[in-house]
C-alpha cells in the first residue's frame, strides 16, 4: 500500500497544496489532479475512484476537494482512515477550508501531513500527537524569532557603539585641527558612517512553500528524530547554529543541539529574576521587606533528603518623626517547630519566650536609621521534616515494554500560606527523545537548552483549582532514572515560616505609622533528586 500524494485541489481539478510521498514530477501531479473532478460520477456517495493507473480517496472540504491518490494496491480503508485524519488536521488548522486560509497555513498543513505519512506509509499517529508535535515545532519557531529579534538589537547597539566612536573620533580630530592652530575648517575624513562590519548575518526565512513540492520527504519515521521537522530540520539547525554566532557545536548524539547560554538566548527566555510577575507593592514611609529562600531536595520516592529555609526582615523608614517604633509579627505558625531559629540585628532586641514576637530597639530612646535599608531580623530552618515542604512533587515514570515510558507527574501547594507565581517544573528527558504529552494543566514547552520539558503554571495558590495539578506524557527511553533531577522554580509571595507584621506601633504614643510588607519567597535549589 503506498499512497502517491495527499492534495488539497479546486472543484476544477487545480492544486492548493500537494505533497507527493514518492518523487514524481510536478507536471505528472498536476494533471492526476486536473484529471480528478472529471472522474468523479454524479449523485454517488462513493469515496473513491480508479483509473487504470491510479485511485483517488477524497472527499468534499467545502468548495475544495481534499484527496489522497494512491496505487491500487493500497489498502483503501486504511486509506479512507489516513484522509479523515488529514481533513481534521485541516479542520484543527485551518478557520476555513478556502483556499486563502489553506494556503495562508500551507507550510504547517504540508508539516502535519509528514507526520501522518512518511514514505508513502501511514505513520501510527492520531491527531493529539500530530497537534503536539506540531505545537513543539511552533515552540522552537519562537525561539528562533526571539533569536533573530536579539540579534537584531545586537546589531543595532553595535552601530550605535560604533556611532558613537567615530563622533568622537572625529571631535577629537577636530580639536587637534584646531589645536594646531592652522584654523582651517573640518573636512571630514571621517563624514558619515562607514558600513558596519556585518558580525551577525540575518537568518535566511524559512524557505517559501511551493504550491507542489516535488520534493519526497527524506526524514525517517516520525516521532523519533529531532523536533525539527516540516522537512527543514538540517537548514533550522544550521540557521540555529548561525545565528547563534558558530560557536556552537552540536552534541555528538545525532539530532541533539545543544544550545549554551548565550546573552543572546538568556534574556527573553530567562526565568525571571527577582520578582518574576510577583505584584509590586506601594511602599509606605515604613517599609517592610520579608525576603526568604528556599533550597529543597526531595527523595523520588518520597522523604526529604534536605531543606533549608533562610529568611530575613528589613526595614525602611523614610520619615524621621516615625523611626521610633515597634514591630509586632504575626503569632508563630507549624513551621519549622523547634528548628525554626532567629537571630536580630546586635541593637535589637531578642524576643521574649511564650510572648508575642517583638523587633524593637533595645535601646528605647534610640531611633532607627532613617532613609537606609536595615536588616533586623534573620531566621534559618534545616530539618527534613516533610511537613515543612511548600510544594510537594511526585514524578513517576513508568517503563512499557515497547521502549517507551509514560510520565505522570503532579504538584500539590502544601503551604496555603503562599502563592507561587511563575512556576516552572522541568523535566529532564532522554537524550534524542521528544515527548507527546497526553494532559496537562498549565502550560508546558521544550527547553533545547537543557533538553528538558518545561511545565509552567502561571499562579498556584491555595484558594482554587490551580491548587494542585498533573501532566502525562509519553517519550523514547525506558530508564526511570532518566527524568530526574526535577527541578522547580518560583517566586512567591508570603512567608514559608509564617513571619508577617501584626502591628506596627510608635513608641510613645500618637497615630500608628501606615506601613507596607512585602513578603518574597524564591527558590535557590528546589528539586526532586
Ligand atoms: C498558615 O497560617 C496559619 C495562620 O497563621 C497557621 O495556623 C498555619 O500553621 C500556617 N500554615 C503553614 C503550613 O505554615
Amino acid at each position: 500500500m503506498v499512497v502517491l500524494a495527499a492534495s488539497i485541489c479546486t472543484k476544477g481539478g487545480k492544486a492548493v497544496i500537494s505533497r507527493q510521498f514518492r518523487d514524481m514530477p510536478k507536471t505528472r501531479i498536476e494533471s492526476l489532479l486536473a484529471s480528478f473532478p472529471k472522474l468523479i460520477p454524479t449523485n454517488t456517495q462513493h469515496t473513491s475512484v480508479e483509473t487504470a493507473e491510479v485511485r483517488y480517496v477524497y472527499q468534499p472540504l467545502e468548495d475544495l476537494y481534499i484527496l489522497l491518490i494512491t496505487n491500487k494496491a493500497s489498502n483503501i480503508l486504511q486509506d479512507i482512515d489516513t484522509l479523515h485524519l488529514f481533513a481534521r488536521v485541516v479542520s484543527d488548522m485551518c478557520r476555513s477550508a478556502d483556499e486563502r486560509e489553506i494556503l495562508k497555513n500551507a507550510f504547517e498543513l504540508l508539516g502535519a501531513f509528514d507526520e501522518v505519512v512518511s514514505m508513502g506509509y501511514r505513520e501510527q499517529v492520531n491527531m493529539m500527537q500530530v497537534r503536539s508535535v506540531l505545537e513543539m515545532e511552533s515552540h522552537e519557531e519562537k525561539i528562533q524569532e526571539i533569536i533573530a529579534r536579539n540579534k537584531e538589537a545586537e546589531a543595532k547597539e553595535e552601530l550605535k557603539r560604533r556611532a558613537k566612536q567615530l563622533e568622537m573620533q572625529r571631535r577629537e580630530q577636530q580639536r587637534r585641527t584646531a589645536g594646531s592652530g592652522g584654523g582651517s575648517s573640518y573636512l571630514g575624513g571621517v563624514s558619515g558612517y562607514s558600513p558596519i562590519p556585518q558580525r551577525f548575518d540575518t537568518p535566511d526565512i524559512v524557505t517559501p512553500v511551493t504550491r507542489i513540492n516535488t520534493s519526497p520527504p527524506t526524514r525517517g519515521p516520525a516521532f523519533k528524530g529531532t523536533g525539527m521537522k516540516l522537512g527543514t530540520k538540517k537548514t533550522k539547525q544550521a540557521e540555529l547554529l548561525d545565528a547563534l554566532g558558530g560557536d556552537v557545536l552540536a552534541s555528538s548524539s545525532v539530532g541533539e543541539l545543544s544550545i549554551p547560554s548565550t546573552p543572546a538566548l538568556e534574556s527573553p527566555i530567562q526565568k525571571p529574576e527577582g520578582r518574576g510577575s510577583l505584584p509590586e507593592i506601594e511602599t509606605e514611609s515604613v517599609h517592610i521587606a520579608i525576603k526568604e529562600q528556599i533550597s529543597l531536595s526531595l527523595l523520588r520516592d518520597g522523604g526529604v533528603q534536605s531543606m533549608e529555609l533562610k529568611g530575613d526582615m528589613n526595614l525602611h523608614i523614610s520619615d524621621a518623626s516615625l523611626a521610633h517604633l515597634r514591630i509586632t509579627l504575626l503569632p508563630s505558625t507549624d513551621f519549622g517547630g523547634n528548628s525554626l531559629q532567629f537571630k536580630q540585628h546586635p541593637n535589637v532586641a531578642k524576643f521574649t519566650p511564650g510572648q508575642e514576637r517583638v523587633v524593637a530597639l533595645k535601646d528605647p530612646t534610640r531611633a532607627f536609621p532613617v532613609g537606609q535599608s536595615l536588616a533586623v531580623l534573620k531566621w534559618r530552618y534545616a530539618g527534613t521534616d516533610e511537613s515543612n515542604v511548600p510544594l510537594s512533587i511526585n514524578c513517576w515514570p513508568s517503563p512499557s515494554n515497547d521502549g517507551t515510558c509514560e510520565v505522570s507527574i503532579e504538584y500539590e501547594l502544601e503551604n496555603e500560606n503562599v502563592s507561587l507565581y511563575d512556576v516552572v517544573i522541568s523535566i529532564p528527558l532522554p537524550t534524542g527523545s521528544y515527548p507527546t504529552v497526553s494532559t496537562h494543566s498549565g502550560e508546558w514547552s521544550l527547553d533545547p537548552s537543557s533538553h528538558s520539558l518545561a511545565w509552567s503554571i502561571p499562579l498556584v495558590t491555595a484558594l482554587d483549582d490551580t491548587r494542585s495539578g498533573s501532566l502525562i506524557f509519553t517519550v523514547g527511553g525506558d530508564d526511570a532514572g532518566a527524568f530526574f533531577p526535577v527541578e522547580v522554580t518560583f517566586n512567591g509571595r508570603g512567608s514559608l515560616a509564617g513571619i508577617g507584621v501584626s502591628t506596627v506601633r510608635k513608641i510613645g504614643g500618637g497615630d500608628d505609622p501606615v506601613f507596607s510588607v512585602d513578603t518574597v519567597v524564591t527558590t535557590e535549589d528546589y528539586l526532586v533528586v
